[in-house]
């Protein structure tokens, strides 16, 4: 099977890196500051990639999908979640092509469109900030991939299989000039060469920053622990030992 072809692991891109894709966006989501209290809305979620593992973790009610290819949220239910999952936590799905992000009346912690702007229209990037930016929380995060070029891609149309190019440079005055957003680029790791931004209100700069440059230094402490245990387990190998000679 080839990334694009008619099949719900497929269609979304490279089959072979469906799980991976899903738990860098889980993983991400999470450094981000997600919880499982939290609200969020999964901009063209296609078969679930990161829905599959956001939908058990997040309290019931608390994820909603938009997906114009129903198809692939009918096939990831079936395959991958289940019935059961789905009564207990509710998740709730809206088949739209327009990011109606308002359509769910609600105000969201996070949104996150990955691998979705790597396909659209500048005028659908316009339409997609718009919506996101009347229903993101004040301290909300919108987390985006995007693929940079010299260039802004200037056909009106999604384009498919196939990935498409913009001047970070545009997009961040797109967002802020029109939508008040404050564009962060990162350097979170994506398997396909796309890059994640984060959009934000004024406000948040600083826990923007602080995210975007999460790695994995951040954990050091790990190394002190790890010390700690290695003494620890001494001191009951050295117990074992006396026990053992008497
Ligand atoms: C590359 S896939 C990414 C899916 C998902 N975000 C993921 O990471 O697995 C692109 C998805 O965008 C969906 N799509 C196509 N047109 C769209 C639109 N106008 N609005 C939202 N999603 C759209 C496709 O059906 C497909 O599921």
């Amino acid at each position: 099977m080839d990334a694009g072809d008619e099949h719900y692991k497929a269609y979304v891109g490279p089959p072979l890196k469906y799980d991976l894709l899903g738990a860098l966006q889980f993983t991400l989501l999470c450094a981000a500051g997600l919880r499982s209290n939290h609200k969020i809305c999964d901009i063209g979620c296609g078969s679930l990639r990161v829905g599959k593992m956001l939908i058990p973790y997040l309290n019931p009610g608390n994820y909603y999908g938009i997906e114009p290819n129903q198809w692939l949220i009918d096939e990831a239910i079936k395959e991958e979640i289940g019935a059961d999952i789905m009564r207990i936590k509710k998740p709730q799905f809206l088949n739209d092509s327009d990011f109606k992000v308002g359509g769910f009346n609600q105000r969201f912690d996070f949104c996150i469109a990955q691998s979705i702007f790597s396909h659209s229209s500048m005028s659908q990037v316009d339409q997609c900030l718009s919506e996101v930016a009347q229903s993101l929380a004040t301290d909300g995060l919108f987390l985006a991939t995007f693929i940079w070029g010299k260039n802004d891609y200037q056909g009106e149309e999604w384009v498919y299989p196939g990935c498409v190019e913009f001047k970070a440079s545009s997009i961040k005055e797109l967002a802020w000039e029109k939508y008040g957003l404050k564009m962060q680029r990162t350097n979170w790791p994506h398997p396909n060469g796309q890059n994640w931004v984060l959009f934000h209100f004024p406000g948040n700069e600083k826990k923007a920053e602080k995210i975007a440059q999460f790695n994995l230094s951040q954990y050091d402490s790990d190394t002190e622990n790890s010390k700690a245990n290695d003494s620890l387990k001494g001191k009951v190998i050295s117990k074992l030992t006396r026990a053992l000679k008497k």
